[in-house]
């Protein structure tokens, strides 16, 4: 279901070099499963497709359901892993040009930055149509989503008074934190998150699985794509035929030999956020202890305009992975023209499927030739069970490679750097001796 090609990468890398490799990933992989590694009381992602209960599936659907009747839009409030993987699901498989309505509402985002223009332009924009809401945070406490859902609470509370409160279902910690008390405080519907599921890991609860049911989609499908791969990956003890093991595996070498980023290249526009969602899950999981390889992304063929000329005669700090689908949902056949004004005649009879396959494989040689290497992820097609199967292959491919490295892969103590100072700087009661401080050293006296 999910095949690593090395074709375009076996000139960097002997059966010889990568062996330690291949050893230590597959010590990595047994780490994780007998769960005395870094980080073991987040671990519950590894059996989470096994353990999904087909009534929570179900009450999902059926609150989703609820929502859908009386919105024309549903926003999701969330960053980070509250928010990433659904929107890269919905991004890869909603058509690109959507048409909506009340029963089949767009969906929106919120709560994944801080810029002014967006919210005021949101509300202005949502004052006019039926909305609701999913808040989704695990903390409960986080600065953005918590914002986006204050202002956004305020707009549904004037417009539909005490109705407004069926409006929102909120996917919070158990028991804890702000959002929790203020669902508890109005009723919301709440859906919550296992205690040993970080955030980037999260997409299989209802973080993920709530948007994709409010945007109509068969979360089942995207279940059995995790349920699918899951044994494949599990039970396979061999890391040179194991994806994941061999994936983890190669990462390490690259890095090994002064490859510090990876880039994760696609050559479908619709798997931009996938990119995206990937960089939060590698990111998050290894860049500690000043260790990490940094996880960049491009879109071809648009990026080849731009940063393709660094992959190909830059810094040799680099190598790819390319995220290829086999087939496509649609296509579309180049006809030829009597003038050939355009000078396309030789494609007359060729899919854009074709020319875009060709300008892939013509990429990944020159970017080889280049001496970049390149893996490719290939995957059967652009769907829910398809996209359930990469997300677990990268999610248990992430924790090796992360054990491997020797760092924790589900903490991200780094990520509160920024949100003290930002505390700071906005003298959040008990940081207001340290905003004196950074002000102080902000303007320089
Ligand atoms: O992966 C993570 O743990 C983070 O990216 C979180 O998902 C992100 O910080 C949002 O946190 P929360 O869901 O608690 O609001």
């Amino acid at each position: 279901m999910i095949r690593l090609e090395t074709r375009f990468a076996s000139s960097f890398v002997s059966t010889r070099e990568l062996e330690p490799f291949l050893s230590t990933a597959e010590t990595a992989r047994l780490t994780l499963h007998s769960a005395d590694g870094k980080g073991n009381e987040y671990l519950g992602w590894l059996n989470l497709p096994k353990k999904e209960s087909d009534s929570e599936i179900e009450r999902i659907i059926q609150s989703a359901e609820r929502l859908r009747a009386v919105s024309e839009t549903v926003v999701i409030i969330g960053i980070g892993g509250s928010y990433l993987g659904s929107r890269a699901i919905l991004e890869a498989v909603l058509p690109y040009f959507k048409k909506n309505s009340r029963g089949n509402p767009e969906i929106l985002f919120a709560g994944h930055h801080l810029e002014s223009r967006y919210y005021f332009e949101l509300v202005e924009y949502l004052q006019d149509r039926d909305f609701s809401i999913n808040v989704i945070s695990k903390s409960g406490t986080t600065t953005e989503p918590a914002i986006a859902f204050r202002i956004l609470w305020d707009l549904l509370v004037k417009k539909y008074g005490s109705g407004a409160a069926k409006r929102v279902v909120a996917t919070t910690d158990v028991s804890k934190g702000a959002l929790k008390s203020f669902a508890d405080a109005e009723g919301f519907e709440t859906f919550t998150i296992p205690d040993d599921v970080g955030g980037r890991y999260s997409v299989l609860t209802p973080v993920g699985l709530f948007p994709l049911a409010a945007a109509g989609l068969p979360i089942r499908d995207f279940i059995f794509g995790f349920r699918n791969i899951l044994s494949d990956l599990h039970e396979n003890k061999d890391p040179f035929s194991n994806p994941a093991t061999r994936y983890a595996a190669l990462r390490n070498y690259f890095l090994s030999t002064g490859r510090i980023v990876e880039i994760l290249a696609n050559f479908n526009p619709s798997l931009h956020f996938v990119s995206e969602w990937w960089k939060q899950l590698f990111g998050e999981s290894e860049g500690k202890e000043n260790r990490g390889i940094f996880p960049a992304s491009m879109d071809f063929t648009t990026d080849l305009h731009s940063l393709g000329q660094y992959v190909q005669e830059g810094k040799r700090i680099l190598f790819e992975t390319v995220l290829s689908p086999s087939s496509n949902r649609s296509d579309l056949i180049l006809n030829s023209t009597r003038e050939n004004l355009d000078s396309l005649n030789f494609l007359t009879g060729n899919t854009i499927g074709h020319v875009n396959e060709q300008a892939r494989l013509g990429t990944l040689l020159a970017h080889a030739d280049g001496g970049v290497p390149c893996l490719e992820v290939v995957f059967p097609d652009i769907t829910l069970s398809s996209l359930g199967a990469l997300f677990y292959f990268f999610e248990y491919a992430c924790a090796i490679s992360g054990y491997c490295l020797g760092v924790n892969p589900f903490d991200q103590p780094g990520v509160e750097a920024y949100k003290k100072n930002m505390f700071s700087l906005l003298d959040k009661p008990g940081f207001e001796k340290e905003g004196a401080a950074l002000r102080k050293r902000i303007l320089g006296n």
